[in-house]
């Protein structure tokens, strides 16, 4: 099958083609269009003028064609987790997850889209301000650029364009190179919806030509971006005065304190937790602080779960972990644990590739804060475990990164609950659960080098929109 472009409402041929290949079994999929600057730049121009249209468009309206989106995408539930499971590998029902996730991502979008109001501002609290009435109102930005990655190709392209439409903006969307086909069949979704046509234009192509395009651009407002930490600081740098947005990476960690009990419960949400899409998701943990009392327990129950994880093709319905990404990433793994073990990490289980494409889930102990499986992002199904003593030793391990993304704490104490709140260095913590926790109307973001800005559906929108002040001085 080819896969073209869809700028302007339609779909349209491009110079150049790439072949999609399935990360699993390295069979062609299709062939899909690889916008040039010149696409890059009519994509922008579309989008400019929908904006003006989706500025006029009643809110009423665009929400009705939000929630025209998540039915059709309800309709179409099981063939779009399909179409997941074979552009990215994500196991099938795993897939189906993100499906359900992606349906109530655009349902908030819609209702969020009849709730964008401002406030009313007291002017008169300073001298000189009396006799007003103040108020702010919330604007479209115009056209917003969004750049997503390949781990969540239909919610991470929804938390972006489901409120940049709630908002009243049109966007130009770069899908990640290895799963532009969720969203190029997205933007025909949004077609059938009764989306003004240009207000969703899709452009997958390289970074170095469509992101760059999209991130200088003038006629871009905003810039919101899912990815590596490298590719967001780069873009940072160069987007001048346009908003900006970063979700980046993450080293996850979760801490099991001496009042929590090692249960079945437990032990699930972990192996969940690292290894669902083999650890390819920013919320992965990846660093596990045990209560020394608990360790030799912890580890024993840990490793008994993982090896049970069924490995295989992602279209079987039992299958736990499938491929990575590519080949790349697999040998990144491999020379990963090599390096933790030359410096005295043990592997408890994995610790090894099953194929060229395939890393088996791998749980480490005693690797060293500076080895890349501990302070880098794995982003890939690598786990450590460690012992401490004290929680005060926990939270500085876990503060021991330059990333900040969310974190998790099982714990009985209510203080110590409440110091892992104040005192760990994240956008979210989460008491009593793992760090990757997330549901779609949450705020969720980074600090340090896991970005910043906030998405979540509401907090999309603020970024996502101008505050204006309008004042009316009374006769
Ligand atoms: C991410 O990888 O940043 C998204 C995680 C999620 O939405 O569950």
């Amino acid at each position: 099958m080819k896969w073209h472009l869809f700028i302007n409402g339609q779909r349209e041929e491009a110079a150049q083609y790439v072949t999609l290949y399935s990360p699993f079994s390295g069979n062609k999929i299709a062939d899909v269009a690889h916008a040039s600057e010149a696409d890059t730049d009519a994509a922008i121009g579309a989008a400019e003028s929908a904006a003006a249209e989706m500025a006029k468009l009643p809110a009423h309206q665009r929400s009705a064609i939000l929630d025209k989106v998540a039915n059709l995408l309800e309709k179409r539930k099981e063939e779009l987790a399909r179409v997941l499971a074979m552009e990215a590998a994500k196991p099938i029902k795993t897939a189906r997850g993100e499906i359900a996730r992606t349906i109530q991502t655009y349902k908030f979008a819609a209702m969020e889209a009849s709730r964008i109001h401002g406030e009313t501002v007291p002017l008169d609290a300073a001298p000189g301000g009396e006799g007003r009435i103040a108020f702010t109102m919330r604007k479209p930005l115009g056209v917003v650029a969004a750049i997503t990655p390949f781990n969540f190709p239909f919610n991470l392209v929804a938390h972006k364009v489901g409120p940049a439409i709630a908002a009243g903006n049109a966007i130009v969307l770069k899908p990640a190179g290895q799963t532009p086909i969720s969203s190029l069949v997205l933007a025909e979704i949004f077609q059938e919806a009764g989306l003004p046509d240009g207000a969703l234009n899709v452009v997958p192509g390289p970074g170095s030509v469509v992101g760059e395009k999209l991130v200088r651009d003038p006629r871009v407002k905003a810039v919101t971006f899912t990815g590596s930490p490298a590719v967001g600081i780069a873009m940072k740098n160069k987007a001048g005065l346009k908003r900006v947005t970063l979700e980046l990476g993450s080293n996850s960690a979760l801490i099991i304190d001496k009042t929590y009990e090692i249960t079945d419960e437990l032990i699930d949400r972990c192996v969940l937790g690292a290894f669902s899409f083999s650890g390819q998701v920013c919320i992965s943990i990846q660093r596990i602080f045990v209560h020394q009392n608990h360790y030799a327990d912890f580890l024993h129950k840990f490793k008994a779960q993982v090896e049970k994880l069924v490995i295989g093709d992602p279209l079987d319905e039992d299958t736990d972990v499938s491929a990575l990404i590519s080949e790349k990433e697999v040998r990144r793994m491999e020379a990963w644990v090599e390096s933790a073990v030359a410096k005295g990490a043990q592997v408890v289980t994995g610790g090894k590739l099953l194929n060229s494409r395939i890393f088996l889930p791998t749980i480490l102990t005693n690797a060293p804060a500076d080895e890349p499986v501990s302070c880098e992002e794995v982003f890939g199904p690598i786990v450590t475990v460690a012992p401490f003593a004290n929680l005060e030793q926990a939270i500085e391990e876990v503060n021991h990164s330059r990333f900040g993304l969310q974190a998790g704490i099982y714990t009985n104490n209510i203080h110590s609950a409440m110091q892992a709140a104040e005192q760990l260095e994240v956008g979210g913590v989460m008491i009593n659960d793992f760090p990757t926790f997330r549901v779609d109307n949450m705020p969720y973001g980074g600090v340090k080098e896991s970005g910043f800005g906030r998405e979540g559906v509401k907090y999309a929108v603020e970024e996502m929109t101008e505050l204006k002040l309008i004042s009316i001085k009374l006769k």
